[in-house]
């Protein structure tokens, strides 16, 4: 029985509470810490922009800590989920992993490349895995669209774009999301999602070119880019927060095959669409398994030992960091910028 940590406890590391009790059996949450000690007599009920608030927490069998240091000297973990602001990934990943702790940590990986690069230099002195979470790359839907176009089920992908627009998020602890120093804005916090299923599906662009509206945050809080690829394929990517409450969130994209469009909506029933040139529109069957399931799951099995096949390396999430400040430069300067 691996035992799990949690660091921070707002709405990602409710998320990450539920999907570890999910394994029960395999896992058991031993301790929880959050600076806010209302947050730990709270437990559960923070909302965010994706599945609104959420269900109470039961940590009456858990060890609640306001202090990380202590609760990874005093516990002794197996795993430990970094749920806390961009801004905080580094020193507690590292943290963690220099007290020998596989390590979680919620995407973005950290604020730049040269954290990240901090980050990875840690799990590779400690030996212990490190996974950032990159959650689209377990999303049922997304992971059938490229299934579908490794197997080239519908020809060559001939376009791909991608959506991803939230209310502006006035939610968070000490309203950190709106602070660009601290999250990076709507694109390093909320589009990378966009951005690293990009880098998944066709690898590193060699160019980036995009607009962005600075809003609230002082940073691109909301962010258009062409990714730029040898050859002829289109691939664009629109993410921000600068929707209204009303409006909400919705994830999408567009794949346009050369013998089929594929067509996701979260908003829409169903949400993922086929229509094939020829034939009829069919909507495929994919898992309704929660994707944050699906990804704690996949880490604790690596953990614990299993040959998974690799699906998100420490190094892409990186780089997923790297193409999304290259956006937010090309915003900047109105020029391609190259990678
Ligand atoms: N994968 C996803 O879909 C997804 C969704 C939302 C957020 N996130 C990411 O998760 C991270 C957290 O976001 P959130 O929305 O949960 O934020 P949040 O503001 O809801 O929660 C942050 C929590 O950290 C606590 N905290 C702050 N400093 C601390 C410290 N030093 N020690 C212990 N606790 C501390 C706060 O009290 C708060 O409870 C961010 O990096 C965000 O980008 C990922």
């Amino acid at each position: 029985m691996l035992r799990v940590g949690i660091i921070g406890l707002g709405f990602i590391g409710q998320v990450h509470y539920h999907a570890y009790e999910a394994l029960k059996g395999e896992v058991k949450i031993a301790a929880v810490c959050d600076i806010e000690r209302s947050r730990l007599e709270q437990a559960g009920g923070i909302s965010g922009n994706i599945g609104g608030a959420q269900q109470k927490l039961n940590l009456d069998a858990v060890a609640l800590y306001t202090d990380a240091a202590k609760m990874l000297a005093e516990q002794k973990l197996d795993i430990v989920s970094i749920c806390l602001p961009t801004y905080l990934h580094a020193k507690y990943a590292i943290m963690a992993l220099q007290a020998g702790v596989n390590v979680f940590c919620e995407k973005p990986m950290a604020i730049d490349p040269a954290e990240c690069d901090t980050i990875i230099a840690a799990a590779e002195a400690s030996g212990r895995e490190l996974q950032v979470g990159h959650v689209i790359r377990f999303w049922p839907e997304f992971v059938w669209a490229r299934q579908a176009m490794l197997e080239g089920a519908y020809g060559k992908l001939l376009a791909a774009h991608f959506q991803r627009l939230s209310q502006t998020p006035t939610w968070s602890w000490q309203n950190w999301l709106l602070d660009g120093d601290k999250s990076g804005g709507a694109a390093l916090d909320l589009h990378i999602h966009d951005a690293d299923f990009v880098q998944y599906l066709l690898g590193m662009p060699r160019a980036v070119y995009s607009c962005a509206y600075c809003g609230p945050s002082k940073e691109a809080d909301h962010i258009a880019t062409q990714y730029l690829y040898d050859g002829d394929v289109v691939v664009t990517g629109v993410g921000g927060w600068m929707m209204t409450s009303a409006f909400g969130f919705r994830q999408a994209f567009d794949m346009a095959f050369e013998d089929a469009s594929v067509v996701y909506d979260a908003t829409r029933t169903p949400s993922l669409q086929v229509f094939p040139r020829t034939g009829d529109p069919f909507a495929p069957e994919v898992t309704a398994d929660s994707a944050y399931n699906i990804e704690i799951a996949y880490f604790v099995r690596k953990v614990a030992g299993q040959k998974l096949p690799e699906i998100i390396t420490p190094f892409e999430s990186r780089e997923s960091v790297r193409l999304v400040l290259a956006e937010k430069k090309s915003a900047q300067t109105k020029r391609v910028v190259a990678l």
